[in-house]
């Protein structure tokens, strides 16, 4: 009985192999574990007769042997063998895997040097709702009752309220001087960029959403003279010393006088080419004196204080810094356009 026993754990022993750490603990604690069958089988020896001792002992014996051999020769195996693979899994000599850092966007770095260069001359940056109001994107900014800017062809409007005012996406970050002259007392001198939305189709030179700065300076005895003064510095520092600029006479509902400022083509230099259409000037902004009425909308006393205010497009500057010619480029993420803006600002 006890032999059969024997003989069919031997084979079963034999048979039994694996390179899994956990199934050769299950293995050793079956086996030759405190309660295991090495152990019961010893225990059931003991009630056999004298006679079958003989025989038996020894088989036993050669039977424990040969499963601590097992064991032993499998642990030995896994021992070596795990550590080996762990260590076969770092190559010390492979390089490191490189990753590549992110560019600011074009406009971004656009933005940043046109604040930069505000900061020095004392401006702070302001910022408003992209979502107004018909008060602070017209009626404050004096526009008229049917002026055509507040045409369903040029806003995206949310929602249409005559009693109320109508709300729409800001046409333009103009309303951020509203917001900031109604909550605050003179002077004011900011510049506010931000993006803007105007219902046009999408094409290589007009989109539906672009970015604008704005700039107000508003005190005692601000004149004409020093909004050309900020702008010839501003122009100077971002184009270089030498540019050229000319003011000409244009129309703003917001500001009396109002005017447009170009500069020399920052590409050919004054020569002529496609940027500047030949003509060695290129618009790059919107400016004038803030109407009185502007500031009387906002509670300010235009008998005693006056201001600046000017306007610009993002896209169009970063247009003549990089000569950038599709504004779709600006919002389609491509990584191919991103990447050539790499930057020491990061
Ligand atoms: N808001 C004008 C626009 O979107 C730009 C502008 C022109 C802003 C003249 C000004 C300004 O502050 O004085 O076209």
């Amino acid at each position: 009985m006890l032999q059969d026993k024997i003989t069919t754990l031997t084979s079963e022993i034999n048979a039994f192999s694996t390179t899994n750490a956990s199934e050769l603990e299950q293995f050793r604690i079956k086996f030759l574990g405190t309660k295991g069958i090495i152990k019961d089988i010893f225990e059931e020896f003991k009630t056999v007769s004298v006679e079958e001792k003989k025989v038996l002992g020894k088989v036993l014996n050669e039977f424990k042997q040969i499963t601590e051999t097992k064991y032993n020769e499998l642990k030995e195996f896994i021992d070596t063998h795990s550590t080996q693979s762990e260590t076969a899994k770092i190559d010390l000599t492979l390089p490191g895997e490189g990753f590549e850092i992110g560019s600011r966007h074009p406009l971004a770095l656009v933005r940043r040097e046109i604040v930069e260069i505000f900061a020095k001359l004392g401006f702070s940056v302001a910022e408003g709702p992209e979502i107004e109001d018909d008060w602070h994107n017209f009626s404050a900014l004096n526009f008229p009752p049917e002026h055509p800017a507040r045409d369903m062809q040029d806003t995206f409007f949310i929602k249409k309220d005559s009693e109320n005012g109508d709300i729409a996406l800001r046409t333009h970050t103009s309303s951020v001087q509203v917001r900031m002259m109604e909550n605050g007392k003179p002077p004011f001198r900011a510049i506010m960029p931000g993006r803007v939305y105007r219902n046009e189709a999408i094409s290589a030179r007009a989109h539906c959403f672009f970015h604008q700065i704005e700039g107000l300076y508003v005190d005692e005895n601000v004149s004409f003279a020093d909004l050309k003064q900020t702008l010839f510095y501003f122009v100077q520092e971002l184009y270089g010393e030498g540019t050229q600029v000319r003011f000409r006479p244009s129309y703003f509902p917001f500001t009396e006088p109002s005017a447009e400022m170009d500069i020399s083509c920052s590409i050919c230099k004054g020569e002529g080419c496609q940027m500047c259409k030949g003509s060695g000037w290129v618009e790059i902004l919107g400016c004038g004196m803030v109407d009185p009425n502007v500031l009387e909308n906002c509670n300010i006393d235009s008998k005693k204080y006056s201001g600046f205010a000017f306007g610009m497009g993002i896209e169009r500057i970063a247009n003549l810094k990089f000569e950038i010619k599709d504004l779709r480029l600006f919002s389609e993420n491509d990584v191919r356009f991103l990447k050539q803006y790499k930057s020491s600002l990061i």
